[in-house]
């Protein structure tokens, strides 16, 4: 079986790599068999069939409970190891102890650091703005850190009572409002984490020659964690990056020394020699931000918690979960593991009504992330055509008045004769 490698940060891919996937619980099923014939025709088209993908499956989540009473076998971290690539399906949370989300799990065991959610409008897609074609953000969420480290004690608690002590006792805290009743949480944000994301959504820019990336936070109200996000995402680009970006740091250091209009115009005259912008912007305003002048973002650099609202968010304005996708990459190691956004939606499963764009645009982010980027950019005019065409599942088809509501392996099919 043939290995995708990486050396340097460089990955080589063979021309018939073996890729683990794991098929997903619920509406897992409905949506694979499509996505696997998309991806298989789109390949052979783009390449004349000197390229395939070799599919592996691997378990996870209630199939592999099933099968082997774990939800998430050591030997399936171990092929994405072995692999580096992989893709998954929508796995449920299992039910009483052990694992509290086998999402969060395979993220942590396999420090994939970097969730990507490149969010941008098909024409034709039902939307709740008036604008979505101006919609065209990559979000890079840092998957590490925050308050999703799962540092958490309940009220009531010895945990809790000892975690009071020693904020009372060691660190003089006084300022917890209820401290008897109040259940805590820990939210650490490091100096390496925040420049690993911060690095890798500044090289992600620059090689698809983007205009900016917006790191987005809350450090006006948590300085040291979500500010220290800003400070230390600002102070690596300066520092790594030099000549090839210019900083709302730097523009306000230049306008502390020389005045304001000299520091727009060493903006503007940055961006003319087409220096990436690096800029910054607090949480709360981002999110009205990106319904009035999404057009003014690029690149989104945050942590753990605002992405994953962001990602939500910007999803919802051009089609929802339905085909949002996304990817979980350490830049490091190589490991990535792309991904249906969507959850198992046990309403729906079996039915063939699920929406399979999800799992087939994450196939795409996949596929770029290989350097096969002509069968990913043929997916993804073939899936523009097909929603144009208002040839849609009930999600979509619900919202297009005139659609024709296809079953979830219909949509496939016309997605590949669209190829
Ligand atoms: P969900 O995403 O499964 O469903 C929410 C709503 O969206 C439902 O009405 C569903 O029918 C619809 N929906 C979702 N995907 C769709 C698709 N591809 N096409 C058409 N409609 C779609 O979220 P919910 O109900 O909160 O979670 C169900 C289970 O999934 C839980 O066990 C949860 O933990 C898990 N989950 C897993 C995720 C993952 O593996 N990445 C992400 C989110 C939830």
């Amino acid at each position: 079986m043939s290995k995708i490698t990486i050396k340097d940060g460089i990955l080589t891919v063979p021309d018939h790599p073996t890729i683990p996937f794991i098929q997903g619980d619920g509406i897992g099923a409905d949506i694979w068999a499509p996505a696997k014939k998309v991806f298989d025709a789109a390949v052979e088209k783009a390449y004349g069939g000197a390229r395939k993908i070799v599919l592996l499956e691997v378990l996870a989540g209630e199939k592999a409970f099933n099968e082997t009473g774990k939800s998430l076998p050591e030997e399936t971290l171990e092929a994405f190891k072995e692999y580096l690539v992989g893709i998954k399906g929508p796995l449920m949370t299992p039910v009483g102890g052990g694992i509290r989300s086998l999402n969060v799990a395979l993220r942590q065991q396999l420090d994939l650091y970097t969730c990507l959610r490149p969010v941008r409008f098909y024409k034709g897609t039902p939307s709740p703005v008036n604008e979505p074609e101006k919609v065209d953000m990559h979000i890079f969420r840092e998957n590490t850190e925050d308050i999703y480290a799962g540092i958490e004690f309940m009220a009531g608690t010895e945990e809790a009572d000892k975690f009071r002590a020693f904020l009372k006792d060691e660190m003089g805290v006084t300022k917890v409002r209820f401290p008897e009743s109040s259940s805590f949480g820990v939210k650490p944000v490091s100096q390496e984490g925040s420049e690993r994301l911060i690095r890798a959504s500044i090289e992600y820019a620059l090689k698809h020659n983007l205009p900016s990336v917006t790191l987005v936070h809350k450090g006006n109200i948590m300085k040291f964690t979500e500010g220290g996000f800003k400070n230390w995402g600002y102070a690596l680009a300066e520092r790594e990056f030099g000549d090839k970006v210019f900083t709302i740091a730097q523009w306000n250091e230049l306008k502390e020394t020389n005045g304001k209009e000299a520091a727009d115009k060493a903006k503007e005259e940055a961006l003319k020699a087409g220096k990436l912008l690096v800029k910054d912007f607090i949480a709360d305003a981002f999110l009205q931000d990106i319904l009035l002048n999404p057009q003014d973002h690029s690149v989104v650099a945050t942590l753990n918690l605002n992405g994953d609202y962001i990602s939500d968010a910007l999803a919802a304005m051009v089609g929802g979960i339905g085909i949002a996708p996304g990817g979980n990459i350490n830049y490091n190691s190589g490991y990535a593991i792309f991904e249906a956004t969507h959850g198992t939606a046990p309403d729906i499963a079996g039915q063939g009504k699920a929406n399979p764009g999800s799992i087939i645009l994450s196939g795409t982010l996949m596929l770029d992330y290989m350097g096969w980027t002509e069968a990913a950019d043929m997916i993804r005019e073939a899936m523009e055509k097909t929603i144009v065409n208002k040839t849609v599942t009930g999600d979509f088809a619900r919202f297009m008045p005139e659609a024709k509501q296809l079953s979830t392996s219909e949509f496939g099919n016309t997605l590949i004769s669209n190829l």
